[in-house]
């Protein structure tokens, strides 16, 4: 058992000491059901753990890290081949940083969460007010005499889950400040000052803007003003499942109906009934999937907290090796949702189809001249960032873990020709997570824009209202 869950001391067996860095992103066998079950993979070189209300170690950078995933950094980030070449425009897109679980064991946690190292702030201001708000901040407790303390169960915290941990806010000042020292020291692309060439977005969610927040500091940490963080309406949201949308419910009943499906259920039907028993998590929202195990197990040992526990019996754990299992087989299904299922063209459309549209509209822009952004950066979730990966064909996919992020990168080249103007190319060059994004097109480090344009196009829906039967 060679696991990357535990100490340090554990973390580098035989079997992930063979692994280079982006090997960790691209686990052979994933696509089988036996990638979930063969214990001798362990984590597949994967990092499960970070301390609590500290920076995540940067090293060693460029592995797979669920905590906190690379970023392009200077160190390692090298310039495309071609000298002349000149960058115009970044769109950078990113999951949050790490965070409280969504999803509390149903039987109880063993271990309270505790957020009082971090203060969620939230209130509303306004030039004409003729006076600036108090800066309040939201204290959570729990108190004993609420009679819903014992109907349901009982979690003493003080997090409104799924916030940011002070580990997050941390690891969000360095992506940003890792982020500033690429693409605004090196390749002056992010401007001194945030501009009105700049973009900036989240999701309506607090977790997206609380990471929002961090980074942008490390980005601009002289920055003395507030900054507008563009949001569409949540009814109406083409991020983070914001639209309304019958289809992406029965697209996922069908994906969760095939044979592949069932069989990576059945071979995990004892780890599951095993989890259950021990944690209260017996319902179908937890047993249908590795989603809500996951999430659980991931946000505790991101953020210094052990393995949950039985609620009724302290010596009943979470296994280092059911926990492995667990995130292998989640890989397997986010392979499955993005690249593998029969219905992954549609799913994608269906989740990420008009998101995907806005990106080409951006790079679009870019190649006819009418751009006026040189930066967009979107802060979203796991779940924005699968069919964006998916469309671009990632070769395999791993769940998108804390901090994942994309970067479109646009170079301008000049092509001088005998007797002519010259003419402008663009080149595009994908990252994900720092490095050259591996994809059934190749390599995507060097690709004229005009043809990335045409891979992502596939899945910008025609008619998203009629697809989604949303009417
Ligand atoms: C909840 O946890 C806090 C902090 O650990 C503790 O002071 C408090 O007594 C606990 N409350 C209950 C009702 O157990
Ligand atoms: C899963 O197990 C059930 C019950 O044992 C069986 O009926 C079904 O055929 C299996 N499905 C697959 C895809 O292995
Ligand atoms: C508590 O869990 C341990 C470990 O699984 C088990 O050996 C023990 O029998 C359990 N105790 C009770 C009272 O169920
Ligand atoms: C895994 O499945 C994807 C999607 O069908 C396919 O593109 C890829 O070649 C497969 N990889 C292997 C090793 O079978």
């Amino acid at each position: 058992m060679f696991s990357l869950l535990g100490m340090g001391a554990l973390a580098r067996g035989v079997y992930a000491a063979s692994l280079s860095h982006i090997d960790t992103f691209y686990p052979t066998g994933l696509n089988y059901t036996s990638y979930i079950t063969n214990s001798y993979l362990g984590t597949y070189g994967g990092i499960y753990n970070a301390p609590a209300n500290q920076l995540t170690e940067g090293s060693p950078y460029g592995v797979y890290n669920y905590c906190s995933m690379p970023h392009p950094r200077i160190q390692e980030y090298e310039l495309p081949s071609v000298k002349e070449a000149k960058i115009v425009y970044l769109e950078y897109l990113q999951r949050h940083q790490r965070r409280t679980m969504y999803n509390l064991a149903p039987g109880g946690e063993n271990q309270p969460f505790d957020c009082s190292t971090i203060d969620a702030y939230l209130y509303s201001a306004s030039p004409q007010a003729g006076n600036d708000p108090v800066l309040v901040y939201a204290d959570v407790y729990t108190d004993p005499n609420n009679p819903f303390m014992d109907a349901l169960p009982y979690v003493n915290t003080s997090c409104m889950f799924p916030q940011l941990t002070l580990g997050g806010l941390l690891d969000g000042f360095q992506h940003g400040k890792d982020l500033w020292a690429v693409y605004g020291e090196k390749l002056g692309i992010i401007p001194k000052e945030p501009s009105n060439k700049v973009w900036l977005r989240s999701t309506s969610s607090p977790l997206t803007q609380q990471s929002a927040g961090g980074v942008l500091r490390g980005i601009w940490p002289e920055w003395k003003g507030s900054l507008p963080l563009r949001q569409q309406s949540s009814g109406v949201d083409t991020i983070n499942n914001g639209y309304p949308c019958n289809a992406r419910n029965n697209i996922l009943d069908a994906i969760e109906a095939t044979d592949d499906w069932n069989e990576h259920l059945n071979v995990t039907a004892d780890l599951r009934a095993t989890l259950g028993a021990m944690l209260g998590a017996t319902s179908s929202a937890w047993q249908k999937s590795f989603d809500h195990f996951s999430d659980n197990f991931q946000a505790r040992l991101c953020n210094g907290y052990a393995l949950p526990c039985s609620f009724t019996n302290h010596s009943n754990c979470v296994t280092v090796e059911q926990a492995e299992e667990v995130f292998r087989a989640g890989d397997w299904e986010w392979q499955f949702y993005w690249r593998r299922s029969p219905q992954v063209i549609q799913y994608i459309q269906a989740v990420g189809g008009l998101f995907i549209g806005e990106i080409v509209g951006r790079l679009q822009a870019v190649l006819d001249g009418k751009q006026e952004y040189i930066y967009a950066h979107t802060f979203l979730h796991d779940n924005d960032l699968g069919p964006i990966l998916g469309a671009f064909g990632i070769d395999i996919m791993r769940w998108p873990a804390m901090g994942s992020n994309i970067a479109i990168e646009i170079w301008e080249t000049t092509a001088e020709q005998p007797h002519k103007a010259p003419t402008t190319i663009y080149y595009a060059r994908v990252l994900y997570s720092g490095h050259p994004i591996k994809t059934i097109y190749g390599t995507l480090n060097w690709i004229e824009l005009g043809e990335l344009i045409s891979i992502l196009q596939v899945y910008v829906p025609e008619d998203i209202i009629s697809l989604c039967g949303t009417t």
